[in-house]
């Protein structure tokens, strides 16, 4: 066959075969078949040594021409598959846009931990420290740095879990009254500082008690402190507890490491005082336990108690919270149900 008829021919079976592809692959076997190295134009190509040096002018032309034709041809194959395969892929993979997003949920700061920022920032802004203390204690600084010596009747109010004989977990967080007051230097000024963590007592768990519950500590350490300053402090705490109407009052009573001491009730917060289900009809609601040092706990951590004193007071978070939001059963704290919990989602 003529040469010129060979290309022809190549050229009209290229587009057949080329039209008939379905897929990239067979695109470029055709392109291998045709084009390659060992493919059938450039074959003729090679075929051309033979020709006369008039014929392989005209001839090369003619190949060229069916190798470039070839070659677009090829190129318009594949882009037809590639847009149709993205077409597929985009059609199979279409996005519902009114399909519900997945509900992504926050947490928040646990009830109590809020109580006690509260109370923290209360009293940040009266310049007091906010001191941290341990959960694990020892007897000694637990019971008898405040007044608690071995035998002391009052122990008895306070049984906790023992990791030894002498090391324990804490009952309150007073320990840190003795912590704090054999580190202070008064020559810088007084103390004052606030002491917020867990404590543990072995209670028989029921809807007011936990063997796990929460205190915060407060000691006030000076020349010339009253009771008149402690009340002062008091009331500012109960006023932004509970709202700035409330008063309180306090009732002798007995703790080893305060004399004296006293029980502080605040006016009820929902009766104003006349008397509901919430103060039991009396109107008052008892929030704390305070009194001024003892001597002899400062003594015991080398305060002179002739030249210094002053006040310290307890109060239990989770009773607060119990108040302020109608909770009726404490344990709904340590539970970490989050339906419970979302209740006291704080804004902002
Ligand atoms: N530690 C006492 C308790 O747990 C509370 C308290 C602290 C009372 C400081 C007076 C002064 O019951």
């Amino acid at each position: 066959m003529e040469m010129e008829e060979k290309l022809s021919a190549l050229l009209e079976a290229a587009k057949a075969e080329v039209s008939e592809a379905e897929t990239l692959k067979e695109v470029e076997s055709l392109r291998v078949k045709y084009l390659g190295k060992k493919g059938e134009v450039t074959s003729v190509l090679k075929g051309m040594k033979d020709l006369s040096p008039e014929q392989r002018p005209v001839l090369g032309k003619k190949a060229n021409e069916v190798r470039d034709e070839i070659t677009a041809l090829l190129s318009e194959k594949r882009e037809t598959l590639e847009k149709e395969a993205l077409e597929k892929q985009l059609a199979e993979e279409a996005i519902d846009v009114t399909l519900p997003g997945k509900q992504v949920t926050t947490g928040q700061t646990h009830v109590l931990t809020q109580i006690m920022e509260e109370i923290e920032d209360l009293f940040l802004g009266m310049g007091y420290q906010v001191i941290e203390g341990t959960e694990v204690e020892t007897d000694y600084y637990n019971f008898e740095r405040v007044n608690l010596p071995q035998n002391h009747p009052a122990r008895d109010m306070q049984d906790t879990f023992y990791i030894t004989s002498d090391i324990l977990l804490r009952t309150h967080t007073s320990p840190i009254q003795a912590r704090t007051l054999e580190q202070h230097d008064f020559s810088n000024g007084p103390l004052k500082m606030i002491s917020p963590g867990k404590v543990y007592r072995r209670d028989t768990d029921d809807a007011t008690h936990s063997h796990q519950f929460h205190q915060i500590e407060g000691m006030v350490i000076d020349e010339n402190i009253t009771m008149a300053d402690l009340k002062g402090t008091l009331e500012l705490l109960a006023k932004k507890m509970f709202g700035e109407e409330r008063e309180i009052r306090l009732r002798p009573s007995y703790f080893p490491f305060t004399e004296p001491s006293v029980e502080v009730d605040v006016s009820c917060f929902k009766c104003g005082g006349k008397g509901c289900n919430v103060c039991k009809q009396t109107g008052w609601i008892e929030i704390l336990g305070a009194g001024m040092t003892h001597p002899h706990v400062l003594e015991m951590s080398g305060v002179d108690s002739k030249k210094y004193g002053g006040f310290a007071f307890g109060l239990g978070p989770d009773r607060i919270a119990m108040l302020k939001y109608g909770v009726d059963d404490i344990r709904n704290f340590y539970l970490n149900d989050q339906r419970f919990l979302e209740q006291f989602k704080r804004k902002g």
